[in-house]
């Protein structure tokens, strides 16, 4: 058995490790055996994640502290975690903002960052991500998009235009390297209970954290393309993208 397929002996890189999803993915990741390469920017909650993973069961852990918005030091922070971990299996993709949708409506330079958090900065980490693997002809990619990329809805089209973005990048990615052996995962959750989402209309009908966490290292086990989570957000959003536009534009959505 290849290390890719072995969990105990799987080499993960976290990007935006102190994500709520990331952190119940990570649980599930160290009780198996993986060693983990976690990046977030908040070196405190960095150090307890980590902390928290070694007792888990983690073969090895290993941080770094970056602001993913800086895309320059990308290279050279990936090829630090890559030699950490002394090789890459699983590339996992979750930092993100939900930023302030009735700011973003006034004022360009909040749309940007937005933007440029959740489209700009993944496209950057995704370009040498993708090159390395293929290089190896080996490698899953995994990505936190959202199901708010699948149709621009007034109350979040800044956020919901940076996951389309993101969504149809990585539809290209995959069309490109999965030839090459590399495994591209777009992962859709609906709303899930975490800080983004905290005090939010509804918030304790969200899914639960550990089950998307647990559907997403499924998804990665068997190599998936993409992924609805939870999977009754497939049919609810092949719906909304159906809905005549003349409809569409008048719904309160
Ligand atoms: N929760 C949902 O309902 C939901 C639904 C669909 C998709 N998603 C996506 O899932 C991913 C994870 O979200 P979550 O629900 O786990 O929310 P979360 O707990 O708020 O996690 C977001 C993470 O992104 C990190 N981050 C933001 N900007 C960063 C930057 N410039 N550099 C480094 N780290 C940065 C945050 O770091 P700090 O803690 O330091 O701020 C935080 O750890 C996001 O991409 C989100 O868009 C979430």
């Amino acid at each position: 058995m290849s290390s890719s397929t072995n969990p105990s002996s799987r080499k993960i890189l976290v990007l935006g490790a102190t994500s709520g999803i990331a952190e119940a993915t990570c649980r599930i990741w160290a009780s198996q055996g993986a060693s983990l390469f976690l990046v977030a920017r908040n070196a405190e909650k960095l150090a307890v994640v980590a902390a928290d993973l070694r007792t888990r069961g983690a073969s090895f852990v290993d941080t770094a502290v970056a602001d993913l918005d800086d895309t320059e030091q990308h290279p050279a922070l990936l090829a630090h975690a890559v030699n950490s971990l002394a090789g890459l299996d699983v590339a996992y993709l979750a930092h993100g903002v939900l930023g302030d949708q009735a700011q973003a409506e006034q004022d360009f330079h909040t749309a940007a960052h937005i933007l440029h958090t959740n489209l700009m900065a993944p496209v950057s980490l995704l370009t040498w991500l993708a090159n390395f693997f293929v290089q190896r002809r080996a490698g899953t990619i995994a990505v936190l998009s959202s199901v708010a990329g699948d149709r621009g809805r007034k109350s979040n089209y800044v956020y919901g235009s940076s996951k389309a973005g993101l969504s149809a990048f990585l539809a290209g990615l995959r069309n490109r390297v999965d030839r090459e052996g590399v495994t591209v995962l777009t992962i859709k959750p609906g709303p899930t209970k975490t800080a983004m989402t905290a005090g939010m209309k509804g918030a304790e009908k969200f899914a639960d954290v550990d089950k998307v966490a647990a559907s997403i290292v499924k998804a990665v086990d068997a190599r998936a393309d993409s992924l609805y989570v939870p999977f009754q957000w497939q049919p609810i959003m092949f719906v909304i993208r159906h809905i005549p536009e003349r409809v569409f534009k008048k719904l309160n959505l």
